[in-house]
């Protein structure tokens, strides 16, 4: 294989730039991947997300679900009316209830997209709908037409495509063009397909149906096999033009392709790809910490681009090799995906304007009261920790934002903990206005710490995850603490940053309670003439 260097790689794609065929990027972030077990984000979290989206170049970001909850109708809408740039597009079942729910929360985009889908596999019909191969063409008539009547953007997916007989496929396809669909989506919705299989139908699919060439045809890969980049980038050469992918791969069960993986490696072997993307590389790592904060799915260590050892060299050969000429063990420039050399920022006599300097650097706006908190836990910090860096800057600025709004916060914390036992933990919350302090014991300090929350805010909710990791290095590093609560259906995360491991805990379990809490009251409040999608129910 030829092997250009990266700085020769990039020459090449500049050179060949005009040649090159846009590829679209589709971002699900905010529903096929919030719609995963336990990814699911408050309200200012997906406007957050969105916002990052749109000015990292997404040229369609999938809002959401309208028809799911009113919560998701409202956090399409209100993404609708604020996005810049990108096609709004929401997801509608192929039901007349769904698509008209759907209209009216992407109305307000600039460009609004319904996106609407059924299923075409056999296993399907036969199992899931009831429905024959005619019953469901005759629902592709009713429903594309519909939504082509509301807005004039509509992208139609064949669920389970992967899996259906070639022949029905483009029996469906062929009824979703005529009627005014303008973008199909092949989903390998379970993540079965090769990347020889998902080219050739792409391919069969685009040479026999009447009107192929009057569409964009999209990929949608599900990573069951780890397969799903490898099919996307398949699926280009099949005659796809649209990629469907969330950052870090967030998705259902195994994820979605990874944004940032196709992305790069279209990018990167631009000797062999000749396509381009819209997306500016060097946001990807902000990215993906805004999503795995919000998600509060931790992004494994060596995952691809994103990863924390994703540009690390360990070993002595190596790093011999790196030290003489980085490009003989790296296809990538760190800093082309967002990757900065760890920055020692600022210590204990910065003041308030070198803080709001690299506030701004890191992309960060504060309000004048939680600029000030901030400035207060950064001084602390300070005072605790031999050097602040940059990730530590980041790590207590989340933290600020997560607590802004919040029913509750924790104001102290004391724990007893050692070889003695039973551990016990003293802590005091601000309940709404209102300082409580209580004690509890536990197996653990941990244990006693969630004991001690919970005698002041009782709750039924169970924790299904407890993570802890380091922001930096060295003992004195912060902890970062991800949290998972569950309580009938509903699932909360939270996180929480402090050089204490226990008040970092603390903060993320209390973080988790506040959302719990507000998505109670919005399920309480929630009313929708429409049906429901009910909990576990996936699309
Ligand atoms: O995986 C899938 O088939 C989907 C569709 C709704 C597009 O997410
Ligand atoms: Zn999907």
């Amino acid at each position: 294989m030829n092997a250009p260097t990266h700085t020769q790689g990039q020459t090449a794609a500049v050179s060949t730039a005009a040649a090159k065929e846009r590829v679209v990027i589709f971002d699900t972030t905010l529903r096929d991947g919030e719609q995963s077990a336990g990814a699911s984000m408050t309200f200012e979290e997906k406007l957050a997300v969105a916002e990052l989206l749109d000015e990292m170049g997404v040229d369609i970001i999938e809002a959401g679900f309208p028809i799911a909850s009113v919560g998701d109708f409202e956090a399409v809408s209100e993404i609708a009316r604020r996005t810049d740039n990108a096609v709004i597009a929401g997801l509608a079942r192929a039901i007349s209830a769904d698509i008209a729910r759907c209209g009216e929360a992407v109305r307000h985009a600039k460009r609004p997209r319904i996106h609407t889908f059924v299923s075409t596999s056999p296993i399907h019909l036969k199992y899931q709908m009831n429905k024959t191969l005619d019953q469901v063409i005759e629902i592709i008539h009713g429903t594309v037409t519909q939504a082509r009547n509301l807005v004039e953007d509509i992208e139609w997916s064949a669920m389970d495509a992967t899996r259906t007989p070639i022949d029905d496929l483009c029996r469906c396809v062929e009824a979703a063009i005529r009627c005014g669909a303008t973008t199909i989506n092949l989903p390998d919705t379970v993540g079965y397909a090769t990347p020889e299989e998902y080219e050739a139908m792409f391919r069969s699919v685009i040479e026999r149906v009447p009107g192929a060439d009057k569409v964009v045809f999209s990929a949608h890969c599900h990573n069951d096999l780890g397969l799903a980049t490898a099919n996307s980038l398949a699926a280009l050469r099949g005659g796809a033009r649209q990629i469907e992918c969330t950052v870090n791969g967030l998705g259902e069960r195994a994820g979605n392709a990874a944004l940032e993986e196709v992305v790069m490696a279209i990018r990167t072997r631009a000797d062999i790809l000749p396509y381009a993307t819209g997306i500016k590389t060097p946001m990807l790592l902000q990215a993906s910490k805004l999503v795995s904060t919000v998600s509060g799915f931790p992004v494994q260590y060596n995952k691809a681009i994103v990863g924390k050892n994703a540009f690390a060299h360990e070993s002595g050969i190596h790093q011999d090799g790196m030290l003489k000429n980085m490009e003989t063990y790296e296809i990538m420039r760190p800093a082309d995906v967002g990757v900065k050399a760890t920055n020692l920022v600022m210590g204990k006599h910065s003041g308030r304007h070198a803080f709001k300097e690299k506030l701004k650097e890191l992309g960060y706006e504060l309000g004048e009261n939680a600029f000030e908190d901030a400035f207060k836990r950064f001084k602390d910090l300070a005072d605790r920790k031999k050097h602040v860096y940059d990730e530590d800057v980041e790590a207590l600025v989340e933290d600020e934002i997560a607590t802004i709004g919040e029913n509750g916060r924790v104001m102290a914390l004391t724990v007893i903990a050692g070889t003695g036992g039973p551990q016990k933990a003293i802590i005091t919350m601000d309940m709404g206005g209102t300082h409580v302090t209580r004690e509890a014991n536990g197996s653990g300090p941990v244990d006693a710490t969630f004991n001690a929350i919970r005698s002041i805010w009782p709750h039924e909710a169970k924790l299904s995850l407890y993570q802890v990791h380091a922001v930096t290095e060295g003992t004195d590093a912060q902890a970062e603490v991800s949290i998972r609560l569950e309580e009938t259906g509903r699932i909360a995360t939270g996180r929480g940053a402090d050089v204490d491991t226990l008040v970092a805990s603390a903060k993320a379990y209390v973080s988790a309670l506040n959302k719990l809490s507000v998505r109670r009251q919005r399920s309480a409040s929630e009313v929708t003439g429409a049906e429901p999608v009910r909990v576990g129910e996936r699309v």
